[in-house]
């Protein structure tokens, strides 16, 4: 795909449909980018209906005699200007006109809407509208498919050509995070999201490492182990590394990889098992992201990514609840709910990523229905110690268009964790705070090292679309991982 940064809109290549965002209370003839015709046209029908205009509203002026097309998008009031909110208007544009089959768009870009951040976002959202679901079909297939994109600014910032590179190369990361959720269970297997991985990590340079089976027994990965018994699929770790292992910032990225999660013997209901394909999204996110800080090249920082990929499945080798897991750390586990399992994967990859040097952690995963139920589909829940660390990550993840809110992490919630027989078990039994015990477990494998984590449960799938997205996958986490190695590398 080109991305390129035009001064005006004209002289667009032929075939392109301008995007002009319209801010309440603007009068047409102010627009940038629109004809004399179709600057009299919306006028008309801002006179006769009071919905065009408003916020994510399109109207479609077609272009007569030689002039573009152009897409009106409501973009609300100029006070209501946000980087995240630039990126979904671009996705609506995005979505709706690459559905008509406009292969080249431009974007007009505002002010205040015309920023670095804005111009990133711009083309992120761009890329993620015109994202494709559909493409195991060998019938009806309509595929969107978006070739170029301009961003038309009369007075770029400075920052404006790194801006579209890096809202480019994040954008592209994201739909691959996107295709590997949506992709179905029996295609990401651990072994196939291993391999899809691996074959990702060695188009942009990154380094790859995948144990199996046999070097997770040998090297007392138990907890993951005991998760993969009830499966028929073998469990894989997959590592990627980017930069000098020898650098003084060294942030490990560990990633739920759960490629379907049944729930195993604590079994779930068909409804619940629906979107468990989607289990392995905080992994998607970590390849995503790991690929994307490579192609950006951040100085100065070393970054890993740690995924910890099985299935949960109740065949008869599964674990069963009442089992005790000895984790890589040494610690063992009570397991009083197989379907608590994410905790379980984690715990062995968080120390495994604090063997490897990491000085510092952030981990993703769609771990508890609690934190949808707490923050709904609109914010990841972040938790971690210490909170320093917590509150860097999730500025950086709101940075990344990836919203974040922070969760307290009392003591409370980890001495409910305390088993009688083992050091620690997987489930509290009781719902009050779930995400936070959940949290409060993972604490336990971190070592010393700050660590950060993103429930990402609410975040990863969405059950409907939305004018900006495709149902299934958002990519979400892709951004946070980004931006806080670029945080981290003082950029
Ligand atoms: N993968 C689920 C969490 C989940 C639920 C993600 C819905 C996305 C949508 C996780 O493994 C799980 O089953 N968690 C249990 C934990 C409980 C047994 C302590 C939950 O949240 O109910
Ligand atoms: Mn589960
Ligand atoms: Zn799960």
């Amino acid at each position: 795909m080109d991305v390129s940064l035009s001064r005006t809109a004209n002289d667009l290549p032929e075939g392109t449909a301008v995007v002009v965002p319209y801010f309440s209370g603007d009068r047409p003839d102010v627009l940038l980018g629109l004809s004399r015709t179709q600057h009299d046209q919306l006028q008309a029908l801002l006179d006769a209906d009071a919905r065009v205009g408003r916020m994510y509203e399109t109207t479609f002026l077609p272009g007569t005699n030689g002039e573009s097309s152009a897409l009106v998008l409501g973009a609300g009031s100029r006070d209501e200007v946000s980087p995240l909110l630039t990126a979904r208007l671009a996705a609506t544009a995005s979505r709706y006109l690459t559905g008509l089959g406009f292969h080249s768009l431009a974007f007009v870009a505002r002010p205040p809407a015309d920023g670095d951040a804005s111009i990133a976002a711009t083309v992120e959202g761009a890329i993620g509208g015109a994202y494709n679901t559909g493409l195991l079909k060998t019938r009806d297939r309509t595929l969107r498919s978006l070739e170029r994109v301009v961003i038309v600014a009369p007075n770029p910032a400075s920052g404006a050509e790194t801006a579209i590179r890096r809202g480019q190369i994040v954008g592209e990361a994201r739909t691959a995070a996107r295709d590997l959720v949506n992709l179905p269970p029996n295609e990401i297997t651990p072994a196939g999201l291993a391999d899809r991985a691996r074959d990702l990590a060695q188009q942009c340079g990154l380094e790859a490492d995948v144990l199996d089976e046999n070097a997770l027994r040998q090297q007392g990965f138990g907890a993951i182990l005991g998760v993969a018994q009830g499966s028929m699929q073998p469990p894989r770790v997959i590592v990627l590394r980017y930069g000098d292992r020898n650098a003084a910032t060294r942030i490990g990225f560990v990633g739920k990889g759960i490629t379907f999660d049944s729930g195993g013997l604590s079994l779930k209901t068909a409804e619940g098992m629906m979107t468990m394909k989607a289990d392995m999204s905080g992994a998607a996110a970590v390849i995503g992201g790991m690929l994307a800080i490579a192609r950006l090249a951040p100085e100065g920082i070393a970054a890993a990514g740690y995924i910890a990929a099985t299935e949960n499945m109740t065949g008869g080798g599964a674990m069963r609840p009442g089992d005790v897991l000895t984790a890589y750390s040494g610690e063992t586990i009570e397991v009083l709910n197989t379907d608590a399992e994410g905790r379980l994967v984690l715990a062995d990859v968080l120390a495994y990523a604090v063997k490897q040097g990491a000085t510092h952690l952030l981990d993703l995963a769609t771990l508890t229905g609690a934190a949808r139920v707490a923050l709904g589909g609109v914010a990841a829940l972040a938790t971690g110690k210490p909170s320093e660390w917590v509150t860097q990550v999730v500025a950086a993840a709101d940075a990344g268009l990836d919203r974040a809110w922070p969760m307290p992490l009392y003591p409370e919630y980890r001495k409910q964790m305390d088993s009688e027989i083992a050091d620690i078990k997987n489930t509290s039994g009781d719902r009050g705070g779930g995400a936070l015990t959940a949290a409060a477990f993972l604490g336990d494998f971190r070592g010393d090292v700050p660590w950060a984590h993103l429930d990402i449960a609410g975040l990863a799938f969405s059950d409907r679309p939305v004018p900006y997205s495709a149902r299934g996958a958002t990519g979400f986490g892709v951004g946070a991982v980004v931006a806080t190695a670029l945080s981290l590398a003082g950029e």
